[in-house]
């Protein structure tokens, strides 16, 4: 017997609903907003994300699926950004398109070691937007990020937000980091001393108390933006004020990956536990051009799906909607279920039948089980009379109806 990977999931049939209604949502509410699919492999060159997200990060040091091939290195995407960028640039579409609104739905992978929320393989919902560096994008793209979550019916989520400014800001925030933090060193943790040379920027997100305390202590109020990146900043306070979000200013939100520049946020849920980010995003104004394209400024963010699930406590929904279930009762009825099947069907009504020959009392529990809404029983009376025993199993009515009038009736209560 084989088990699945650590930190992978099966996704079940009992589960898939859920998983379908959120991928529908995620369609329909990026559509409003004028969004455009996009599906990229979900393996790429290593270099591509070592580039990207920075050698001295956490996911490229520790958290890459590689995949050697000959003398070639390829690895299992651990996000979509620099795929999608790396996308943009191979397609041309900085010529053809231009200005453009992307969104993606998909698995990716991290070498991480599994927990509540955290796993190896676990699913994006993203966008990325290419071509503007203008606030109101900023605005659009948080905004975008709140409807989703509100179309999910998820509550009590918090969004934070930041601005890191342009390159330059943000060597000066890695200076007044590395003045104030020089003198408590040897009092951070063996990870945050590692930081603390390779990237500094990380040590604000560290979990540990002895940390936390330190950073505590940190004056690092927006000093290090230049006008430009305050007036920014400034443009996209105030647009998200204009559209009344709730959204609260974290100076100390930095996020760890090497290409944000200006806002970045990060999106919390208080009933997630250590694993609390439900999604993130931020600007990245140098990538597109860094990966060999124009010079373009860009920004987007990515939920994390599995947890979105956790975030809502929705049950994974049993069953399918609107399901007609046909039991047959004798040979005759059999070979007829297998056309009046088909007919219905053909009708736009999905229909099942009992193929393992149960009894009447276990086909019902069968149908019960699979969640249906009607159970169409066909005996030897009803085949003489061109009738079935239509059952309602909502409200449990039953009777008698005639076939030619009853995909009408299963319509009216259907909704598939
Ligand atoms: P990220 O913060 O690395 O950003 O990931 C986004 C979200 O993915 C996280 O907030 C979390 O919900 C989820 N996530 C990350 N790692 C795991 C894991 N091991 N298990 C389960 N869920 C996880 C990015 O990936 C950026 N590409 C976002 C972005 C798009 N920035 C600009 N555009």
């Amino acid at each position: 017997m084989f088990n699945r990977v650590p930190g992978t999931r099966d996704i079940l049939p009992q589960e898939i609903s859920r998983w379908q209604r959120l991928e529908e949502i995620t369609r329909k509410t990026f559509s409003l907003f004028n969004y455009s699919e996009i599906r990229t492999p979900i393996i790429e060159e290593e270099p591509l994300f070592n580039r990207s997200l920075g050698e001295s990060t956490e996911i490229v040091r520790k958290q890459m699926f590689l995949v050697k091939k000959e003398k070639d290195t390829y690895c299992l995407r651990p996000e979509g950004t620099a795929a999608i960028v790396r996308a943009y640039i191979e397609n041309n579409l900085d010529k053809t398109n231009g200005f453009i609104k992307l969104y993606y739905i998909g698995p990716m992978f991290r070498a991480e070691r599994p927990q509540k929320g955290r796993l190896r393989q676990f699913h994006h919902i993203g966008c990325e937007v290419i071509g503007s560096a203008e606030p109101e994008v900023d605005v659009e793209i948080i905004s975008l990020a709140d409807n989703l979550l509100k179309n999910f019916s998820i509550e009590g989520y918090n969004i934070q937000i930041n601005s890191l400014g342009c390159l330059e800001d943000k060597n000066k925030l890695v200076d007044i980091l590395r003045q104030q933090l020089k003198p408590s060193l040897n009092k951070l943790c063996d990870d945050c001393r590692v930081r603390f040379k390779d990237n500094i920027l990380r040590v604000l997100d560290c979990k540990n108390e002895a940390c936390r305390q330190i950073l505590k202590t940190l004056d690092i109020k927006n000093k290090h933006l230049c006008p430009e990146c305050e007036t920014h900043f400034n443009k996209v306070r105030g647009g998200l004020d204009a559209l009344k979000l709730n959204y609260t200013v974290n100076p100390m939100l930095v996020r760890g990956l090497d290409y944000y520049t200006r806002t970045v946020f990060e999106i919390t849920h208080s009933g997630l536990g250590a694993q609390d980010a439900i999604g993130a995003g931020g600007r990245y104004d140098n990538l597109v051009k860094e990966l060999g394209g124009p010079k373009l400024s860009a920004i987007g963010f990515a939920f994390g799906v599995e947890r979105l699930f956790l975030a809502s406590g929705e049950p994974a929904a049993n069953g399918k909607k609107g399901l007609s279930f046909i039991i047959s009762l004798g040979e005759e009825a059999k070979k007829a279920s297998l056309l009046l099947l088909d007919k219905i069907r053909k009708e736009g009504i999905c229909c099942d039948t009992d193929y393992e020959n149960r009894s009447l009392k276990a086909a019902m529990r069968r149908a019960n089980d699979l969640g249906a809404a009607y159970v169409l029983i066909l005996g030897e009376d009803e085949l003489k009379k061109n009738t079935v025993t239509l059952k309602n199993m909502g409200s449990g009515e039953q009777r008698e109806i005639h076939i030619e009038t009853l995909t009408e009736e299963l319509k009216k209560g259907c909704g598939c």
